[in-house]
């Protein structure tokens, strides 16, 4: 979703904000832009499309060594240039680029800006034009920008140039993430400290309500009533080479082929001195304090919650509820008396999973959140962190951040519990076996030949476990290869989605689970009857003839980590055999920072 950079230092600036631009392009985007701080004043470039778009239109050789950039994820307007950032204030003094979402922009504009005209159909022209009307009564820019960010109702993530003040970045944040940096020679912001590691490490993280004064040496923060606020900066442990894709054609194809060596990290990390997997003593007496776990999470992260609900019930005992996100936070369930918060979120930055988390935080009840970002949002303001170790997903389809998520929840609720299981030893086989999976990807391709070259529509069935993943097989489908898909308990779908079954219709059935195995071959049976072009995907020692693939064996509970890469495989492979873009899917976005 929308990305911010802006830079003020000693190097030219023009290909800092590109670059920086360009790590953020994962988190989807439909245009892009710049603004360049130049002595002749400030230089606005924009266009709709891609990176690669905007560099054909930018000034390269610009002297500029102070600028701001964008990717805009439409919300308020159309994906075009007039709506893409930087967006500016009438007379041109004034240059912004903002993500999020201004919740009163309609009233501002009703009550401060009706002799404006507004160039564009964003709640963000509200802000720069509505700043500019405040300058007009007041000397200090500071004072009216916070003045103007007061009047704001909604998420913001701000960096904004004054024409008149060139030695200044004005940077704000609030409920949108954002970071400020300190280089050597220069001071940097970002949505993700991704996007500046070319000049520095250096990052310190902002609080809502907070603006910042970015100057080529210094900086300075402060809250919307001016009060000054000291805070150290961190160092981002991340590795630039975990950025690129090197020889891979797509990050989803590297990201998949990660997954052994990330559920391996995850076996290391998660082990004491004596080679026991656990988890933090902290958290650990958290979950044994808790009468139910309510665990929040949106997408492929809320598919790992599915089976996380029986990890911990089985395996520890513990009562679990789990919430879609968005959902949640206006349809709150009456809740137990020891309620503990799970927040399930790779980016650690979803907007409709933190607004759950600030209700609670509110109530007063205990959170833990698992994310693959240290430092992220959720993860700061849980009360407990447990991580992913799963280093940068970058393509936006999430695949090995859902593998971790299920492997860090079984391992999390086997230290709670007490089970006989050899969790190490079963985990480490389940490593191995995505191996073997990942190393049949010619086998995945013959099967999308067969069954998804002229479709419109597929179906992913599933009992138990495999329920969960045949979801989660269904939405990476869809959203990579544009297919209509859907997962689907396989018991349910006489209930009526049969009616849909015709000639030819792909049906994924999963068969992992010993104890309903018999009945999800009775259910491909009935699809079968009625032309479905079924393909069973079985585990060894449940195999039967005519089943189209058989998965290695592993422990039952784990299985959804094996039983998932067949359907990343198969997805990928749909995707490129219809030529979609399978890092960066229409629409899509890899943070989702908007509720
Ligand atoms: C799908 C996918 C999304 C995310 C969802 C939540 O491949 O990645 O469904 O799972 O947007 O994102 P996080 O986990 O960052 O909260």
């Amino acid at each position: 979703m929308c990305g911010i950079v802006g830079y003020i230092g000693e190097q030219q600036v023009t290909n800092v904000l590109l670059n920086g631009l360009q790590k953020l392009e994962y988190r989807g985007y439909d245009s892009a832009g710049i603004a360049l701080q130049t002595n002749k004043g400030v230089q606005v470039f924009k266009e709709k499309g891609r990176i690669a778009d905007l560099t054909k239109v930018v000034d390269q050789d610009s002297p500029a060594t102070t600028g701001i950039g964008h990717t805009r994820w439409a919300t308020h307007g159309v994906p075009d240039r007039k709506n893409s950032h930087p967006h500016q204030s009438q007379s041109g003094r004034f240059t912004l680029v903002h993500n999020g979402v201004i919740e009163n922009y309609l009233q501002l504009q009703r009550d401060y800006l009706q002799d404006v005209e507004m160039k564009s159909d964003t709640d963000t022209e509200v802000i720069v034009q509505l700043i500019e009307q405040l300058s007009l009564e007041e000397a200090s820019t500071e004072v009216t920008f916070r003045k103007a960010l007061t009047l704001v109702h909604g998420s913001y993530a701000i960096a904004m140039l004054d024409e008149r003040d060139p030695n200044t970045l004005y940077v704000a944040k609030n409920r949108s993430p954002l970071l400020v940096g300190i280089g050597s020679d220069c001071r940097v912001v970002a949505s993700d400290a991704m996007a500046m590691l070319q000049v520095t490490d250096q990052f310190i993280e902002l609080h809502d309500e907070e603006i910042v004064l970015l100057k080529k040496n210094s900086l300075e923060i402060c809250t919307l009533d001016g009060e000054r606020i000291e805070r150290a900066p961190y160092t981002a442990e991340l590795d630039q080479s975990d950025l690129e894709k090197g020889t891979y054609p797509h990050y989803m194809l590297k990201e998949m082929d990660e997954q052994p060596t990330v559920i391996r990290k995850i076996i290391d990390a998660y082990s004491n001195e004596n080679g026991e997997l656990t988890i933090d003593p902290q958290i650990l007496q958290a979950f044994r304090a808790a009468d139910r776990l309510y665990i929040i999470a949106a997408g492929t992260s809320y598919h790992a919650g599915l089976i996380g609900k029986q990890y911990f019930e089985k395996l520890a005992g513990i009562p679990v509820e789990v919430h879609i996100s968005s959902e949640f936070g206006y349809n709150m369930p009456l809740l137990s008396e020891k309620p503990l918060f799970l927040f399930i979120t790779q980016s650690g930055e979803t907007a409709d999973s933190r607004q759950v988390l600030v209700k609670v935080k509110a109530l007063g009840y205990p959170t833990i959140t698992l994310t693959n970002v240290q430092g992220s949002t959720l993860s700061r303001e849980s009360d407990h962190t447990l991580l992913l170790y799963a280093d940068p997903e970058i393509a936006v389809a999430s695949t090995k951040a859902y593998v971790a998520q299920v492997a860090v929840l079984a391992i999390s609720a086997y230290a709670c519990g007490q089970s006989s299981l050899d969790l190490k030893k079963e985990l480490s086989i389940a490593a191995n076996s995505i191996q073997t999976l990942l190393d049949s990807k010619e086998e995945m391709k013959k099967i999308v030949e067969e069954t998804l070259t002229a479709t419109h529509n597929a179906f992913f069935i599933g009992r138990n476990l495999d329920f969960y993943v045949s979801l989660e097989g269904a939405l990476k489908l869809k959203e990579i290869s544009y297919i209509q898909a859907e997962g689907f308990a396989g018991g349910e779908l006489k209930h009526g989605t049969i009616a849909l079954i015709e000639e030819g219709t792909p049906v994924f059935a999963l068969a992992t689970q010993s104890e309903v195995s018999p009945n999800i071959r009775g259910n491909v049976k009935e699809v079968t009857a009625r032309g479905a072009n079924a393909s069973i995907l079985s585990m060894e020692g449940l195999e039967e003839e005519g089943d189209r693939f058989v998965l290695p064996c592993v422990h039952e509970i784990l299985t959804p980590l094996v039983s998932v890469i067949p359907l990343q495989l198969i997805s990928y492979y749909a995707a490129l055999q219809r030529g979609c873009d399978v890092d960066k899917p229409r629409n899509l976005a890899k943070s989702v920072t908007v509720e």
